[in-house]
């Protein structure tokens, strides 16, 4: 039986008055893989940071393993890894990054280096650089390298490959198909067709709302 990892119920989210989300219903199982599809502005990336507990949502319920991503966002981000559309400015470099990611997460900092290497990452000649000064792939590749190596119960990809190249695309692809251990993802996409084999559904937003959720 599948159990419910992510509850997402009647959730509305608006910015200066408009509906960003409108009654966004949608649960997510402990196994469930998610190509997230629709139009630029269509509130896909909103979704994901209110399951995050980034944004705080208007009205409606999210849980995720049982928490309040606003109220328990700790813990949430405990069982979830969030690869971001932009990478965040860190300032820290790529050593400092990583130690301070053992010591608040307890990941072995060798297994980020290995995951990063099967991307073509060789972090051990970037030790010293700050984490804003690698290039937008590079970027891509440590924060995938890092979601792999702490090997959440759920995975968010907010178009993950948009600035990889195709090899270091492949890389990734048969990266996920590595993973050997019941994890969900979603993956915020306008390339479906990349994902094929590796999601089992297709979820499609338009105008804050879940259009279609279609078995695949
Ligand atoms: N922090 C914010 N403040 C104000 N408006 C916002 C904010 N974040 C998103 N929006 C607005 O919410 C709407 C949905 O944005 P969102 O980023 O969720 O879309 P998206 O589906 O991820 O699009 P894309 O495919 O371009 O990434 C847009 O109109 C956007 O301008
Ligand atoms: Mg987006």
């Amino acid at each position: 039986m599948s159990i419910k990892l992510v509850e997402i119920k009647s959730v509305t989210k608006k910015f200066m008055g408009a509906k960003v989300l409108d009654s966004v219903t949608l649960d997510i199982s402990n196994s469930d893989k998610i190509a997230m599809m629709g139009p630029n502005g269509a509130g896909k990336t909103t979704l994901v940071r209110s399951i995050l507990g980034f944004y705080h949502i208007d009205s409606g319920s999210i849980s995720v393993a049982g928490f309040n991503p606003a109220k328990d966002r700790v813990k949430v981000l405990d069982k979830v890894s969030f690869i971001p559309q932009l990478p965040p400015p860190i300032k820290l470099t790529i050593s400092e990054l990583l130690h301070f990611i053992h010591k608040s997460t307890s990941v072995d900092t060798s297994l980020i280096y290995n995951q990063a290497l099967k991307l073509d990452l060789n972090l051990k000649n970037h030790q010293n650089k700050p984490f804003f000064k690698l290039s937008g792939g590079m970027k891509q590749k440590l924060l995938i390298a890092i979601a792999l190596a702490r090997r959440s119960k759920l995975l968010i990809f907010d178009e993950p490959t948009a600035s990889l190249d195709p090899k270091a695309r492949e890389y990734f692809y048969r990266l996920l198909q590595d993973i050997d251990y019941e994890y969900s993802a979603i993956y915020i996409t306008h390339r479906a067709e990349e994902l094929e084999g590796l999601v089992n559904r297709h979820i499609y937003m338009d105008l804050g709302k879940v259009v279609e959720d279609v078995v695949v």
